[in-house]
C-alpha cells in the first residue's frame, strides 16, 4: 500500500494566495457588477520592458534554426546570464563573485523550497513572524516540525516576532539555531535592514556556525542608498550565507520564471560526522540530478534585463511600482491609518483600524470597497492586525482603491 506524506497533513490551511483567490472569486460570482480591485497577491501587471521582450523574441527565433537551436543548457544557468548578474548586480556592490558560485533557476520560490533538500532534518530552524509562507509550509513539508499549536506556531521552528515594537526587524534568537532564513526588504513587512543589522545577523551565524537563507527578491526596490542589497556587502557573509535572488519582481518574470542562487565557495556546513562539507557542491550535485535549467528563451530574456537599455527600461517599471507605493502609503497614512513599508519595497503593512481582525479587514474591503489585499494573519501570528497591500496594480486601479478605502474609513 502507497503511503503519503503525513506531514502534509500538519498544514493548517490551504497555501495563502490560492486561498484569497478562492474568496474573492466566490464574492465575484455573487456580485457580477463589482468592480474588483487586486492589491493582495505581489504579482506584476505591467507588460515586458522592450528591450527584455526583444531579446526574448530572438531567442525564440534562434530555435527555429539548426545553426541557433539550443538543446539542453547547463543545468546551473548559461554563462553569459551569470557573468551579466555578477558583473552588473553584484560588482557595483563591491561583491565579487565566481561564476561557480551562481546557479540559475526558474524562481526564487522553488528555490527556497528546494534548498531544504541538502540540509539535515535535526537542523534547528529560525523563520520571522510574519513571514513569506514558502519558509514555512517547506518546513513543515519535509517533516521538520510537529504539529501546530492553536495559535499556527509549528513545534521544532523557532518563531522571531517582527512587530511594531522591534520596527519589523527580528531580534537575534534566544536559543542557539543552525539555519535563518531572513528576507529584505521584506516580505510582507516592507521593512529592511541596515547594515549593522545584517552585520549582527553575520555575526552570529559564524559564532553559532550557522548559515543564513538571504532572500534578496525585493533588492531591486531599495530606494535609501544605504540599505545593503545583498548580504555579502556583509564581511564574512560568505561563509554563512546563501542568498536567493528574483527576475519575478525586479523584472516583472512572475509568469516567465527566473531566479538564482548564489552559494559561495567557501560556505560550508558539517557531515553527521562532524567534517566541514561544501554546499556549493552539494546544490550543484542536486542541480544537475534534479533540474536540466531555466529555459533558454527565458535566460536570454533574463540577460537583457542586464544590458543599458534593458536595464533602464526595466528601472522605469520599477519607479512605477514605487510610486504606485507612494499613492498608497501617502493616500492612506492620510486617511489616518498607520501605514509601514512601501518606502525601500513594493509592499505596504497597515495596522487594520480599531483592532480589527486581518480577516475581518480583509472582508470589509472585499464587499465594502471591492478591493482585495492580504491579511497579516495569513503571514504568521504576528501579522495578526495587520493588512498587506501590494503596489504592482496597475496606476488607475492603485489610485482607485486607495480613494474606495479612503472614502469607506471617512
Ligand atoms: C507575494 O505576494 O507574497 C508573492 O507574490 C508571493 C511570491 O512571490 O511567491
Amino acid at each position: 500500500m502507497a503511503l503519503i506524506n503525513d506531514n502534509y497533513l500538519k498544514l493548517k490551511a490551504g497555501y495563502l494566495f490560492p486561498e484569497i483567490g478562492r474568496r474573492v472569486r466566490a464574492f465575484a460570482e455573487a456580485n457580477p457588477q463589482a468592480k474588483i480591485i487586486r492589491l493582495g497577491i505581489g504579482d506584476v501587471t505591467r507588460p515586458l520592458p522592450p528591450a527584455i521582450l526583444k531579446a526574448f523574441h530572438e531567442a525564440v527565433d534562434d530555435l527555429s534554426r539548426v545553426e541557433t537551436f539550443a538543446g539542453y543548457g547547463p543545468e546551473q544557468g548559461y554563462d553569459w546570464l551569470v557573468n551579466a548578474v555578477i558583473e552588473k548586480s553584484y560588482k557595483p556592490l563591491g561583491v565579487s563573485l565566481a561564476a561557480t558560485e551562481m546557479f540559475i533557476s526558474d524562481g526564487s520560490k522553488c528555490d527556497c523550497a528546494n534548498i531544504l533538500d541538502i540540509f539535515a532534518l535535526d537542523n534547528k530552524v529560525a523563520i520571522g513572524d510574519p513571514v513569506y509562507p514558502v519558509y514555512n509550509d517547506t518546513n513543515v513539508m519535509i517533516g521538520r516540525t510537529g504539529e501546530a499549536d492553536e495559535k499556527g506556531y509549528y513545534k521544532g521552528i523557532v518563531y522571531l516576532p517582527c512587530t511594531e515594537e522591534n520596527h519589523f526587524i527580528p531580534a537575534l534568537p534566544t536559543e542557539k539555531v543552525d539555519i535563518i532564513y531572513l528576507c529584505f526588504p521584506n516580505n510582507p513587512t516592507g521593512a529592511v535592514a541596515t547594515r549593522e543589522e545584517l552585520k549582527k545577523w553575520v555575526d552570529y551565524a559564524l559564532a553559532n556556525e550557522a548559515v543564513i537563507f538571504f532572500d534578496a527578491a525585493y533588492e531591486a526596490f531599495i530606494t535609501d542608498p544605504s540599505i545593503p542589497h545583498s548580504i555579502y556587502e556583509i564581511d564574512g557573509a560568505k561563509k554563512c550565507a546563501i542568498e536567493f535572488r528574483s527576475f519575478s519582481k525586479t523584472a516583472g518574470f512572475t509568469g516567465v520564471r527566473c531566479g538564482l542562487v548564489v552559494i559561495p565557495e567557501e560556505l560550508t556546513a558539517r557531515t553527521s560526522s562532524g567534517e566541514p562539507y561544501s554546499l556549493n557542491k552539494l546544490w550543484l550535485r542536486r542541480t544537475t540530478t534534479k533540474f536540466n535549467g531555466a529555459s533558454y528563451p527565458v535566460q536570454r530574456a533574463a540577460a537583457a534585463v542586464y544590458t543599458d537599455e534593458g536595464w533602464r527600461q526595466t528601472r522605469e517599471v520599477i519607479d512605477y511600482y514605487m510610486e504606485n507605493a507612494r499613492i498608497i502609503r501617502e493616500g492612506l497614512n492620510g486617511a489616518g491609518l498607520t501605514v509601514y513599508g512601501g518606502v525601500n519595497a513594493p509592499y505596504i503593512w497597515l495596522k487594520t483600524p480599531g483592532g480589527m481582525s486581518s480577516w475581518d479587514f480583509f472582508d470589509k474591503l472585499l464587499t465594502e470597497c471591492n478591493v482585495v489585499g492580504t491579511p497579516g494573519s495569513g503571514f504568521g501570528p504576528s501579522g495578526e492586525g495587520f493588512f498587506r497591500l501590494s503596489a504592482f496594480g496597475n496606476r488607475d486601479n492603485v489610485g482607485e482603491a486607495v480613494e474606495r478605502i479612503k472614502k469607506n474609513l471617512k
